[in-house]
């Protein structure tokens, strides 16, 4: 195989990274698409691939000879159902991040990968972005030492603009925001201290969004829509305050890792800002990003050797793409993963382990605090 044709189910906000794939005269194309809003599909081969098949039914997406490969981009409570689908049709799969949203769901997806032999992609794209590669090198350098601690804290200014006004605010689809946003640090957090989650305690509510509304209440037809704060900018229009909204808007979990390490993860949806603050503190020193000054800091400690005397401060290279640069990459990773077997560097394990971690983690939001264990699959 030369070029790796591609299929994509989801014609929604993430479908965007699909022009990383739609390169007729390179290694992939996109020939078709599946997406159940018709206006979406119009908009898709009109902005991604004009010449590629469209339907609304996946199931006649994955009957293609002319698809090798899947791209899941739909709501995280369909990624099993779809990707299970994909592989049984002899489809590789890229499935955007949560893998699934319960860990049976990642066995279910991930069993059906080896059974099929196809190759199955987790689409964690902050592994790509250059600050938190730079972050995983200093680590992995030794020059803080053996990591003890980890703690993060993840202000989601976006909350009133992604995440309360569609789907992603009802637990059927998501287990809990926690879980959807949380994977990613979830997975930074044991891709840089190379070890996953033993088991977990949290603490969280719905503080500030939900409420009493009607669930059918829209913004371009509520009444107080000039004053609303969190009247809706853009397309995701449900009401941001509606009654049926059931999952937490600020979290706090505290993790145990499976090598001893303390890692906290702190997760607020209505902070006027938008950015994650990581902290790993070693036996040699501490690393701390800055996602608003596009830097890592590393202070180093008494360790009777060189290393003491200074204290470093890198300057990420700003990077062209999607994500800081990482969706161009994760792109080609995916490709290079099907036309080559060359791994890419999130592994389905890694993509399940996160999901355990805050399924866990929910659990224990919903009963007071409880410490639940992080299951390993079978
Ligand atoms: N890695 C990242 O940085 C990143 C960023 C954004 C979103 N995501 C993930 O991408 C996925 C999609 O998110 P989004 O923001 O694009 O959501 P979205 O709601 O904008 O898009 C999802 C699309 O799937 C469509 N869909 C629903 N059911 C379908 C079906 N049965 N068949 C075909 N299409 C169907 C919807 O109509 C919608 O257009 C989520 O899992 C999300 O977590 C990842």
């Amino acid at each position: 195989m030369k070029q790796v044709r591609i299929g994509v189910i989801g014609a929604g906000l993430r479908s965007n990274i699909a022009k990383h794939w739609h390169n007729p005269d390179g290694d992939s194309i996109v020939t078709g698409v599946a997406e159940i809003k018709r206006d979406r599909l119009t908009k898709f081969k009109e902005t991604i691939a004009p010449d590629c098949f469209t339907t609304t039914d996946y199931k006649e997406l994955l009957e293609r000879d002319d698809v090798d490969a899947v791209a899941i981009l739909s709501p995280d409570h369909l990624h099993e159902e779809h990707a299970v689908a994909a592989l049984k049709a002899g489809k590789h799969v890229y499935c955007e991040k949560p893998l699934a949203i319960t860990d049976e769901g990642c066995d279910h997806i991930i069993k059906t990968a080896e059974e099929t032999g196809k190759h199955l992609m987790v689409g964690f794209n902050m592994r790509y972005m250059r600050m938190f590669q730079t972050m995983k090198g200093i680590v992995d350098s030794g020059i803080i030492g053996d990591i003890k601690a980890v703690w993060v804290r993840h202000f989601v200014g976006y909350g009133g603009y992604f995440y309360y006004h569609d789907w992603h605010a009802l637990k059927e689809n998501t287990t809990s925001l926690l879980l959807q946003k949380g994977s990613h640090d979830i997975d930074i957090i044991h891709w840089i201290t190379g070890s996953y989650t033993k088991r977990v305690s949290a603490f969280g509510s719905l503080d500030f969004f939900g409420g009493n509304k009607p669930n059918d209440l829209t913004c371009p037809t509520c009444d107080v829509r000039d004053t609303c704060t969190e009247a809706s900018p853009h397309t995701l229009i449900e009401c941001a305050y509606r009654d049926e909204i059931d999952v937490e808007d600020n979290n706090v979990v505290i993790m145990e890792l499976e090598n001893g390490i303390k890692a906290s993860y702190l997760q607020c949806h209505f902070t006027p800002d938008y950015h994650r603050n990581y902290t790993f503190i070693g036996t040699k020193g501490r690393m701390e990003n800055s996602e608003p000054d596009g830097k890592v800091y590393v202070k180093t400690r008494k360790s009777n050797s060189w290393e003491e005397f200074s204290d470093q401060v890198y300057d990420i290279k700003p990077a062209e793409g999607g994500h800081s640069g990482a969706d161009p990459v994760i792109c080609q990773d995916f490709i290079d993963l099907v036309l080559y077997d060359k791994q890419p560097i999130p592994t389905p394990l890694d993509g399940r382990m996160s999901v355990a971690t805050g399924c866990a983690a929910t659990e224990s939001i919903r009963n007071n605090g409880q410490v639940v264990d992080v299951s390993r699959p079978e």
